[in-house]
């Protein structure tokens, strides 16, 4: 890893659950556009070797592992993002969970509410906690960008959402919206990304993914499930100059399978 001392002038973007996936398909695309990475996950082992391949290519990226649901972890991590970088510009709260029973979304009554607990505290209160801690480093050089990742499943009904995970993503798009109308006139714009079916280590975690990546791909008018880069590309424009004027919009990234 690269110790970017004159990062005060690049911008520093944070991924939160970046060692693989969608978060991790971001971080590598926002540090190919000129940002210095705060790269996060749980699992220290496999953050600090995305950390390392990233670095190989040239990435200025820090890794910080911690539970994001941990309000305490949570403050350590921006302590140690003004710290090691002195700014921060950018929050993409990408990191969750989706808890199923037998690889698949339980119904009402089976639900455990220790899954409830967890992804509400993940998936919903961690995105909180982060952007409170975030928002004060953003507010001093009246500039940042602010991107939550959603799901399909809180825009339609796919019969592949377990009902917590729907829950927090719904919950979201309401902190997302609240956000944006707050963090405005600081110069803090705040949208969401909600992607259809992905391709990644969480989609194919469901009992059923072949069939579902397939069934999914027949439901897309453009004719196949996406793919981490098709996320990305998406959050590269939301926090770019370009998108100045892009705020509190909820962002379908879906090939089309959900058209409002
Ligand atoms: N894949 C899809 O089809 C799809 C569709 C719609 C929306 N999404 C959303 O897209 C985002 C990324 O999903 P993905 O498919 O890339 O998932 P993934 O492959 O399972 O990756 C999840 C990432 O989040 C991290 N993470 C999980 N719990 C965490 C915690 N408590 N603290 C910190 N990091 C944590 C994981 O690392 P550790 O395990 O080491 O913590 C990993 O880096 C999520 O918000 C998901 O809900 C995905």
């Amino acid at each position: 890893m690269r110790d970017e001392s004159s990062a005060g002038t690049q911008r520093v973007a944070l991924v939160t659950g970046a060692s693989r996936g969608i978060g991790r398909a971001i971080a590598e695309r926002l540090a190919q556009d000129g940002f210095a990475i705060l790269l996060n996950a749980s699992d220290r082992g496999t953050l600090d070797a995305a950390a390392r391949e990233m670095a190989a290519s040239g990435a200025t990226v820090h890794p910080f592992a911690c539970d994001i649901s941990d309000r305490d972890a949570v403050a350590k991590m921006l302590t140690e993002t003004e710290q090691r970088f002195g700014r921060l510009d950018v929050v993409v709260n990408n990191a969750a969970v989706s808890l199923r029973v037998n690889g698949r979304p339980p119904c009402l009554e089976a639900t455990p509410l220790e899954h409830w607990d967890r992804m509400l505290a993940v998936n919903l209160t961690a995105p909180f906690l982060v952007c409170r801690a975030a928002v004060p480093l953003m507010k001093r050089n009246r500039w940042g960008r602010i991107v939550f990742v959603g799901s399909i499943g809180t825009r339609m009904v796919t019969g592949n959402t377990s009902l917590p995970y729907a829950s927090a993503k719904a919950g979201l798009l309401g902190l997302a919206r609240l956000l944006a109308a707050e963090l405005g006139t600081h110069g803090i714009t705040v949208n969401t990304v909600v992607p259809g079916r992905v391709k990644t280590g969480m989609s194919d975690s469901y009992s059923n993914c072949e069939a579902l990546d397939i069934e999914y791909a027949k439901r897309t008018p453009v004719g196949r499930i996406g793919q981490p880069r098709d996320i990305a590309a998406a959050v590269a424009y939301l926090v770019s100059e370009d998108a100045a004027f892009v705020n509190g919009a909820i962002h379908d990234i879906n090939g089309g399978m959900y058209l409002p």
